[in-house]
């Protein structure tokens, strides 16, 4: 794990403050984005990329599904999430690591999110290990934040340890990470863009393997 990670210096308090604060407003888009993947395709093993705390695990029915798994760079996130969803016993796992170094190993997956992970990470890589980690009909499902040249990449809050992020941030075009998608053997099934009052745009995208 790289320990100069901006990620690794952010508090949660100032996390969630900043994404959930009315000029942001991502926090709430993120959280229903999650719940609309929950009721629509019913996933029993699902793992969350990039999971923060846990938004939007409040919305898992723990006793309908076999597995929720949480990856975050973050230790302290990770604390927090366990703080809060801990109860759920067997049926979660939180786990500190960087998802290009995580191997899923042999469990395999309904769904796999990753929002607002992809600009930081090496898309390739991660999409190439999370398409072997999907079920037959398990779906990956993607939040990307769109390029906005009226705005910068980090939105600007009093919470001053987000600016970090600035030096780490890469925004990807929908049309290149549907390239690498599909050489990685994903398809788009579906795909929209969200507009938040804030102006930033960002696409929601639900894929499914095509090594089916
Ligand atoms: C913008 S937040 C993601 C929001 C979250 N997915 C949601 O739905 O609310 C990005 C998260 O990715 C985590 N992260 C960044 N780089 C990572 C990496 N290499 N491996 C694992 N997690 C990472 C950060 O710690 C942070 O919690």
């Amino acid at each position: 794990m790289n320990k100069e990670n901006p990620w690794l210096k952010i508090p949660i308090e100032d996390y969630e403050a900043h994404m959930s604060s009315p000029n942001v407003g991502q926090q709430q888009m993120l959280n229903l984005i999650f719940k609309e993947l929950l009721n629509q395709f019913n996933p029993k093993k699902i793992a969350v990329v990039g999971c923060t705390s846990g938004n939007g695990f409040e919305h898992v029915d723990f006793d309908y599904i076999d597995k929720l798994l949480g990856i975050d760079i973050n230790p302290e996130f990770i604390n927090s999430a366990k703080e809060k969803f801990g109860d759920a016993g067997k049926k979660i796992d939180l786990v500190c690591a960087d998802i290009q170094d995580y191997d899923f190993g042999k469990m395999k997956f309904d769904l796999i999110h990753c929002a607002l992970i992809f600009e930081y990470i090496s898309v390739e890589k991660v999409l190439l290990k999370s398409v072997n980690s999907l079920n037959p009909n398990g779906i990956l499902s993607v939040v990307l934040q769109l390029a906005n040249s009226d705005k910068p990449a980090v939105s600007k809050t009093e919470y001053k340890s987000l600016e970090s992020l600035s030096s780490l941030i890469n925004l990807h075009t929908v049309g290149d990470f549907k390239k690498i998608a599909e050489k990685s053997g994903l398809k788009e099934i579906e795909g929209r863009t969200i507009k938040l009052k804030s102006g930033k745009e960002f696409y929601f995208g639900i894929f499914n393997s095509l090594l089916l």
